[in-house]
């Protein structure tokens, strides 16, 4: 099965990177399974009910979040009913939505986690714990796992992946907003990659308008930041899994731009 995970999408140019190029993608590559990093889809901070269903129209099946999930109050409006939608699982338990949830597709069942780092980040929950914890509950629920690990340290993301090494399918990186290049697969047989990238503006800075970040720096007086605009760029990987072994068998790095 060919799952394609799309790095975190940025505002009004990342979605329009999504309607330009997904569906070549998929006619490309086969692609059965779309997910997809939505935490910055709305205007660059959160997702609303509106975008959301402008990205599963396009074609992403599910929407992996992070350390923005809740800049958007409209979220609190549908992310208890909307279950391809999921939020970090190490978050507090009352949190609103759901940390994994599963996706029906070729008569297989595809479990999504997302998880956030606790290096650099917020003063978040042990993703390892609540890992441990619910592992068994997820496994027995899905045929094949897929985690989206949100973090901000390289060494981080590949110390949990190597940590659920064989356990799972694949565990990508999200939050940096850079493609790295060091898709893997790693020894015990999960796919890997750092940071599956940035779908959105060009030239911009991490997706946002490259003046207001520099006055930003210079100034270190707070700006209003804005979505880039411009060419666009869809980043993420391919992962090729053997549905039998649950693993994954080939990543690689994608990358179309206008
Ligand atoms: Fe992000
Ligand atoms: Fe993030």
């Amino acid at each position: 099965m060919n799952i394609l995970f799309i790095g975190d999408i940025v505002g009004r140019s990342g979605r329009r990177a999504v309607r330009l190029f997904l569906n070549k993608i998929i006619e490309e590559y086969d692609i059965s399974l779309v997910i997809a990093n939505g935490e910055n889809s709305a205007g660059g901070f959160g997702i609303t009910k509106k975008v959301a269903d402008e990205l599963f129209g396009y074609g992403i099946d599910c929407l992996t979040m992070g350390n923005h999930t809740w800049d958007n109050k409209d979220v609190f409006n549908f992310i208890d009913k909307e279950r391809r939608i999921i939020r970090p699982l190490n978050y507090f338990p009352d949190n609103p939505g759901y940390g994994w949830t599963v996706i029906e597709k070729n008569s297989l069942k595809i479990a999504v986690v997302n998880l956030i780092g606790q290096v650099y980040m917020n003063n978040y929950n042990s993703p390892y714990h609540i890992f441990k914890k619910k592992i068994s509950d997820i496994k027995n629920n899905s045929d094949i796992i897929i985690v989206d690990f949100h973090a901000e340290a390289t060494g981080e993301k590949l110390t949990f992946a190597h940590s659920v090494d064989g356990k799972v399918a694949a565990v990508v990186g999200t939050h940096t907003h850079v493609q790295t290049s060091d898709a893997q697969i790693l020894p015990g047989g999960t796919a890997y990659i750092t940071d599956a990238g940035l779908t959105g503006a060009v030239n911009s800075i991490l997706g946002m308008k490259v003046e207001k970040m520099v006055e930003k720096y210079i100034t270190q007086l707070p700006v209003n930041y804005e979505v880039a605009t411009g060419s666009v760029k869809l980043e993420g990987v391919l992962i090729k899994v053997d549905k039998n072994k649950a693993l994954g068998k080939q990543i690689m790095e994608i990358k179309k731009n206008n």
